[in-house]
């Protein structure tokens, strides 16, 4: 019987260690029988990982190990450094965040390419990152996963908001559900102007859930003004009603909604037609743009 495999490792300090673990990655990749584009993938991961620990923690460590899980065959990478760590692990990870003036890609995209990932991260302590790419991906991966996936409820209405927030959390529909009570404050919020100055606006919500009868603007001009900007015009804005007239349906769908739903009154109802809209909104649909 053949002894077990023993874990690669690769010291990384400089560009060329870079090359080194993107080698390690191919190798033990062809060795578990990993398809060749699963193996590219899992180098270019690799690639991004090993320089941001050179360029962010200064040195550090990748091991390398065949993975099994009774089924299919893998390769499991451990980057491990003793760097500054990462104050903010969510906001790393959004494209364009970069404290070294970079692209800020390179977590994103790592993710992105494997199939299992996961970051451990203490300021002062350092940085732990852990994927494995799958000879055969075990499940389909969400689109967006849930951490990520923010929501902005457009709704006047507390008592309304409050059930919604709570059927979207217990669904594990979104990792953020924010909120705006009247047209003019969803406008501001979208377009990080008025109260909501401060706001990145390139942070877009995955999904809109928008309430037709609001105070100021009302939800079908709110509408409007979201479907004629180029910067919001394809973010999916599903119109929650309470009204089932003809005529605020087809207006909303003229108006560039992309669905109608009414309102369930009942809560059990509510969680289902929020997990529905979910699964379709933010597993399914794929979105332009995305990587
Ligand atoms: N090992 C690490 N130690 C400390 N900070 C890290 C580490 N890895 C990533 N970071 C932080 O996360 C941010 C985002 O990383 P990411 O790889 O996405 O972008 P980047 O390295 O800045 O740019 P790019 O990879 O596109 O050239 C980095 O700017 C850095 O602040
Ligand atoms: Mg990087």
């Amino acid at each position: 019987m053949r002894a077990p495999p023993q874990p690669e490792r690769v010291a990384l300090h400089e560009d060329a260690d870079v090359a080194m673990a993107r080698k390690q990655a191919r190798e033990m990749a062809a060795d578990q029988g990993l398809p060749r584009l699963a193996a590219e993938a899992l180098a270019t991961a690799v690639s991004e990982i090993a320089r941001n620990v050179i360029a962010h923690a200064g040195a550090g460590e990748m091991s390398f190990e065949p993975a099994f899980d009774g089924e299919h065959a893998g390769v499991t990478v451990i980057a491990r450094d003793d760097g500054p760590g990462i104050e903010d692990v969510a906001r790393a990870f959004r494209d364009g965040y970069s404290t070294a003036n970079s692209l800020g890609m390179g977590l994103s995209s790592a993710r992105r390419l494997v199939d299992d990932f996961a970051i451990v991260s203490a300021v002062g302590t350092g940085t732990t990152v852990t994927m494995t790419k799958w000879a055969r991906p075990r499940r389909r991966r969400d689109a967006i996963p849930v951490e990520d996936r923010l929501i902005l409820l457009i709704e006047d209405d507390r008592g309304d908001e409050e059930l919604l927030r709570r059927a979207l959390h217990k669904q594990r529909v979104a990792g953020r559900v924010d909120i705006a009570r009247d047209g003019v404050d969803a406008l501001d919020y979208l377009f990080a102007r008025g109260a909501h100055a401060g706001r990145d606006p390139a942070a877009l919500p995955h999904l809109i859930l928008l309430d037709l009868k609001l105070p100021k603007l009302q939800g079908l001009e709110v509408l409007r003004a979201l479907r004629t900007d180029a910067r919001t015009r394809l973010v999916p804005i599903v119109v929650l009603s309470s009204s089932n007239d003809e005529h605020d349906r087809s207006a909303a769908y003229e108006g560039g909604a992309n669905s109608y739903v009414n309102k369930p009154v009942d809560f059990v109802e509510l969680l289902d037609v929020v997990q529905q809209l979910g699964s379709y909104w933010l597993t399914l649909n794929q979105p332009p743009g995305m990587r």
